[in-house]
C-alpha cells in the first residue's frame, strides 16, 4: 500500500487555473483538511504516483485506514501570497490570460450577471423576434424550417441556463469553424458556460446563435437583432438631424484663415467629432446589449440627457491620448504630402489609410461615420482611404454587419424613416447618404468582414491565428478599435491593474514587428480597465469605493494609443 500525502484547497469550482480577485470568491475561508483514507495499490499509477483526486478533498494515507480531520487553527495564519502576474508570455493562453481571467462563476461579478441573467434574457428576446417573423410567414416549408431554428435557440437557452459544457461548433460552412473548434479542443475542452473565461463563453453563445440559423434551409442569413438595430437609428431623430444639418455641406474653411489657423480649426473639429457630445466616443455609451430591459423612453432620455451631461466634460475620460491621436493623424498627412511631392506613384491624395474596427450599428455607426473614421478625415485630406471592419453575422446584439452597413447608407439616401422630419432635414440626410455612397463607389470607404472578428480569440492571438489580417492591418497608418468588446479583446479581458500601460495590456498588437499604431476608444462598460496612468491603481480603488458599478455604467471612457512598430518587417514564426 503506497502512502502519499496531499493537501488540497477547495474553491468550490473545478477550475482554479487562476484565482479571481478575492472579493469574488464565495468564501476565502476554504477548509483545509487531510483525508487519511488509503488508496488501494490497484489505483496507483505505473510510476507510483497516486491517482488524481476528483472533487474537493485530498488525501494523506494512513495505515490505520482511519479518516481524521485536522483543523489547522494552530498553524501560522495564511499569508497573503500573490500569484505572479502577469504570466510569462509562454504560459499565456486563451484560458489563462496574462492577469486573472473573469469567469461567469465569480459570484457578484458582471461576468456572472451577464452569463446568468443578461444572455438568457437576450436569447429570450431573440426568440420573440423570430416568432414575430414566423407569424408573418405564409410558406409551409419556410415556416417548418423556422420552427426548427426556434427549437435550436430554445436548446441553446437551456444549455446556457444549465451551464452545459461547450460543444464544438457544427460545420456550417462558415470560415471560422476551424478556428472555433481548435480553440475549444485546445483550451476549453470540458469547460462550461460558467467556468470558461467570460469572454470566450460569451462569444461562443453568439456563435451558437448563428448556428441555429446557418444550418437551416431558408434562414441562413436571418438576423435576430436587425429590428432592434434599425430602431436605434429611427428613434434618435433629434441627434440624427442635429448632425446632418451641420455636415450635409462639404467642410470649408473661412477664406480669411491663415494655414496655421486652418490646422487649428481642423484640430478642434477633430476633437469635437471624436470625443465631443454624442459623437463617436459617447455614441458607444448605450449599446443594445446593455439596454435589454429598457423602454423606449428610458433609452431616449439616456441618449439626450445622460450622453450630453457626460460629454460636457473631458474629466470622465480617465485615460486620454486624444492629443497624441491628432498628432498621428497630422503626421500621416504630412508624410503623405512629402511623398506626393516626391511623386509617390498611384497615390490619390496626401492622406493615409485609416482602419476602423467597428462596433455597433444604427445610431452609433452613423456617429462613427462623422467622427474619426470617415467623412471629416477624407474631406480635409487627412485620410485618403478608410477601411471599415465589421462582423460577418449578428454579434453581441448590436454590432455592425454588412447588412446594417448597407441599410444605414440606403435608408439615409432613400428611406422614409422619420415621418416628423422637415423637408430640409430630410434633404440634409439624403445629401449625406449620397456623399457616403459615393465614397464607397470611389473606393475611399471600404467595408470588410474578416472571419477572425467573430471568433473567441482575443487580439493577442490575431498575429498567430489570423496572420493575413495582421499583415493587412500592418499596412495601415492607424487602426482605431471602437467600443467595449474590442477593448476587452485587445486587453485579453483580464484583471490587469488599472495602471498597466496600454502597450503592455495589448501584448503583440503593440510589440510584434510591424504592429500598426493602434487606438482604442471605448466607454467603460465591463471590468477590464487599463491605461489610467501611474496613479491609476489608486484612482480605480477610489472609484471602487465611491462609485461601485463605475466599470459597467458607461459613464467613464478611455481613448488610448499604442505606437506599435510600424514600418518594421512583419514575420511569423
Ligand atoms: O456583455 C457585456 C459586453 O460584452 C460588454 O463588453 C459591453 O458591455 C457590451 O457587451 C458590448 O459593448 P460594446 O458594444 O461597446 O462592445
Ligand atoms: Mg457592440
Amino acid at each position: 500500500m503506497a502512502i502519499e500525502p496531499r493537501l488540497y484547497l477547495d474553491f468550490g469550482v473545478d477550475d482554479i487555473a487562476d484565482s479571481p480577485p478575492s472579493s469574488w470568491l464565495p468564501t476565502p475561508e476554504a477548509e483545509y483538511f487531510i483525508d487519511m483514507s488509503p488508496v488501494p495499490d490497484s489505483a496507483m499509477r505505473p510510476n507510483g504516483a497516486a491517482p488524481p483526486v476528483h472533487g474537493a478533498t485530498g488525501a494523506i494515507l494512513s495505515p490505520t485506514e482511519e479518516k481524521k480531520r485536522l483543523r489547522l487553527t494552530h498553524l501560522p495564519k495564511r499569508k497573503d501570497i500573490k500569484a505572479p502576474f502577469p504570466r510569462t508570455p509562454g504560459s499565456v493562453d486563451p484560458n489563462n490570460p496574462p492577469w486573472p481571467a473573469f469567469r461567469g462563476y465569480h459570484t457578484y461579478s458582471f461576468a456572472n450577471a451577464t452569463m446568468g441573467h443578461r444572455l438568457p434574457t437576450i436569447l429570450g428576446k431573440a426568440i420573440d423576434d423570430v416568432i414575430v417573423t414566423l407569424n408573418q410567414e405564409s410558406s409551409e416549408d419556410r415556416i417548418v424550417d423556422l420552427v426548427e431554428c426556434i427549437e435550436r435557440m430554445e436548446e441553446l437557452k437551456r444549455e446556457l441556463e444549465e451551464h452545459a459544457k461547450l460543444r464544438p461548433v457544427i460545420d456550417d460552412g462558415e470560415a471560422d469553424v476551424a478556428l472555433w473548434n481548435k480553440e475549444i479542443a485546445k483550451y476549453f475542452l470540458g469547460k462550461d458556460f460558467m467556468n470558461a473565461t467570460w469572454l470566450f463563453a460569451e462569444a461562443y453563445k453568439y456563435r451558437r446563435l448563428r448556428e441555429c440559423f446557418s444550418v437551416s434551409k431558408f434562414w441562413q442569413g436571418y438576423d435576430v437583432f436587425f429590428r432592434q438595430k434599425c430602431d436605434t437609428f429611427s428613434r434618435s431623430s433629434d441627434a440624427v438631424f442635429e448632425l446632418s444639418m451641420r455636415f450635409a455641406e462639404q467642410f470649408k474653411h473661412e477664406q480669411t484663415l491663415s494655414d496655421v489657423e486652418k490646422v487649428e480649426a481642423e484640430r478642434l473639429m477633430f476633437m469635437e467629432l471624436s470625443q465631443g457630445e454624442c459623437v463617436c466616443l459617447w455614441g458607444n455609451s448605450t449599446d443594445l446589449s446593455l439596454l435589454i430591459n429598457m423602454t423606449e423612453e428610458q433609452i431616449k432620455s439616456l441618449q439626450s440627457t445622460g450622453g450630453e451631461a457626460l460629454a460636457e466634460t473631458e474629466k470622465n475620460i480617465l485615460g486620454n491620448h486624444m492629443e497624441r491621436l491628432w498628432e498621428i493623424v497630422k503626421e500621416t498627412k504630412e508624410r503623405g504630402s512629402r511623398m506626393l511631392n516626391g511623386q509617390k506613384e498611384g497615390s490619390s491624395g496626401p492622406g493615409g489609410r485609416i482602419d476602423f474596427v467597428l462596433d455597433n450599428a444604427g445610431f452609433e455607426l452613423y456617429c462613427d461615420c462623422f467622427g474619426f473614421s470617415a467623412d471629416f478625415l477624407l474631406q480635409t485630406g487627412y485620410a485618403s482611404q478608410i477601411r471599415f471592419h465589421g462582423k460577418r453575422y449578428p454579434w453581441f446584439v448590436s454590432d455592425v454587419t454588412m447588412k446594417d452597413w448597407a441599410w444605414l447608407l440606403n435608408t439615409m439616401t432613400y428611406g422614409h424613416l422619420f415621418p416628423n422630419a422637415t423637408p430640409e432635414e430630410m434633404e440634409s440626410l439624403r445629401r449625406l447618404g449620397r456623399r457616403w455612397k459615393q465614397y464607397e463607389k470611389e473606393g475611399k470607404w471600404i467595408y470588410e468582414a474578416h472571419p477572425f472578428w467573430c471568433t473567441g480569440y482575443t487580439f493577442w492571438d490575431l498575429h498567430k491565428e489570423a496572420p493575413d489580417l495582421f499583415l493587412h492591418l500592418s499596412r495601415s497608418d492607424l487602426v482605431i478599435f471602437k467600443g467595449d468588446l474590442n477593448h476587452r479583446k485587445l486587453t485579453y479581458d483580464c484583471a490587469a491593474p488599472a495602471s498597466t500601460t496600454f502597450e503592455e495590456a495589448i501584448g503583440p498588437m503593440a510589440s510584434a514587428s510591424g504592429a500598426p499604431k493602434v487606438c482604442s476608444m471605448r466607454t467603460i462598460k465591463s471590468d477590464v480597465v487599463v491605461g489610467l496612468g501611474d496613479k491609476g491603481d489608486q484612482l480605480a480603488e477610489r472609484l471602487d469605493k465611491e462609485e461601485p458599478g463605475w466599470k459597467i455604467s458607461g459613464k467613464y471612457a478611455v481613448i488610448l494609443v499604442s505606437e506599435g512598430r510600424p514600418g518594421e518587417k512583419v514575420f511569423f514564426a
